[in-house]
């Protein structure tokens, strides 16, 4: 099998990097937005170059062969079978969040999420002026669970519940009984879930993804479900991802919509480097969810050992930890940006229930997490905090 230079650190400046230009990223080890500093798999970037020496980029239609990727990809990793015509191309996650509530539901109706969340749900729901019902997660013995009587509550007033699967910023994969009581709540009070499944293929070893449409084809009608190999396969650019419904009359209107504002062409090179990932990316998968699992487990046991007072949420899925610094006397942004020069989000971003938290993105080599830590440690000791 081959093996791939996960510990390589590779320049990002002058690629119009985001992260990397951010103006807080001179002084600081640039650990937020979430895209990977790994190298992606070489199949990708043949496959662009492939495609490059085509010297003619005319009018194109996505092949059958990408459809067949996506399926095949998802039927083994995560046991579910989709169907071709159930299978929307479209250009982001966010850009499809957005398009699902301007068709569904209208200005002023209630969306239930559970708090904290990924921040750009709540700038979805203030941009399309629905009104955000926050069930806030309960954090209780270091780990999340759902309060499913607030859940509830919000329910019985929403039309949509939009669902992080595995949650970010959280760092749960769900599991099948919690997706069974969302199900049915949705089922009782008639609520259309928006379930992003983003990270679903960024699960820690011992965790399991379910995909929410698995759960029956009641459930598979009333969800929409949004993938794409962006997370997966650092990707992030790329500009291609997939709405997926069994609903037949929503994925038409959706089409609709589409054509209404002319919203289909993909790009020729997304096309071909997302149907490479699906085809050959296994492999590189693999390695990459070792190698971030190992620098959680670093992670975790340096904070265990020297910074008791910060603790590190259990990393379940996605490649973004959630540490609770409630303890920590300084502010989190103080303590990370300006003290330990470290720029990750500050967790009161994705919620007024995350305040005090702090999200670092660690799929990055090694090296960055030790200076990271070194950062830390640092810090912690000039901050006077208690030592174990
Ligand atoms: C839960 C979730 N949804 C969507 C996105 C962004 O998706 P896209 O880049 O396809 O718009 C992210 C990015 O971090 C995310 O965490």
């Amino acid at each position: 099998m081959k093996q791939y230079d996960l510990d390589r650190i590779i320049d990002r400046e002058n690629t119009q990097s985001i992260k990397f230009d951010h103006e807080k990223s001179q002084c600081c080890l640039p650990m937020w937005i979430a895209d990977m500093d790994f190298a992606v798999a070489d199949e990708i970037v043949e496959a662009a170059k492939k495609r490059a020496e085509h010297p003619i980029f005319g009018y194109s239609y996505l092949p059958d062969a990408l459809f067949d990727a996506f399926i095949r990809w998802h039927r083994i990793r995560h046991g579910i079978e989709y169907r071709k015509e159930d299978i929307i191309p479209y250009y982001s996650v966010v850009a499809a969040i957005d398009l699902i509530l301007n068709t569904f539901t209208q200005p002023g109706d209630n969306i239930t999420i559970m708090s904290p969340v990924y921040v750009y749900f709540w700038e979805a729901l203030k941009e399309t002026q629905r009104t955000a019902l926050a069930s806030p997660l309960i954090n209780h013995d270091n780990r999340y669970s759902i309060d499913f009587d607030n859940l509830e509550a919000c329910f019985s007033r929403s039309k949509v519940f939009l669902m992080c699967s595995p949650h970010n910023p959280a760092g749960r994969v769900w599991t099948h009984e919690e997706l069974e009581r969302i199900a049915a709540l949705a089922e009782r009070y008639d609520v259309m879930i928006i379930a992003d499944e983003i990270h679903s293929d960024l699960i820690m070893p011992g965790y399991r993804h379910i995909p929410f449409s698995s759960l029956g084809s009641k459930t598979a009608d009333r969800t929409i479900t949004l993938l794409s190999s962006t997370k997966t396969f650092n990707l992030a650019q790329a500009g291609m991802s997939f709405m997926v419904t069994q609903n037949r009359q929503w994925a038409s209107i959706l089409r609709r919509e589409m054509c209404r504002f002319h919203l289909g062409a993909q790009n020729v090179f997304a096309a071909v480097m997302v149907q490479a990932a699906y085809e050959h990316g296994e492999d590189w998968l693999n390695q990459v969810l070792t190698y971030i699992n190992g620098n959680y487990l670093l992670i975790r046991d340096v904070l265990t050992q020297k910074m008791p007072e910060i603790k590190i949420l259990p990393l379940e899925g996605t490649y973004l930890i959630w540490l609770d610094c409630r303890n920590l006397p300084a502010c989190v942004t103080d303590f990370f940006e300006n003290q330990a020069h470290i720029l990750g989000e500050d967790g009161s971003l994705f919620g007024p229930e995350g305040a005090g938290y702090y999200r670092i993105n660690i799929a990055t080599p090694r090296r960055n997490i030790e200076k990271m830590l070194a950062g830390m440690e640092e810090t912690y000791r000039k901050c006077g905090c208690r030592r174990s």
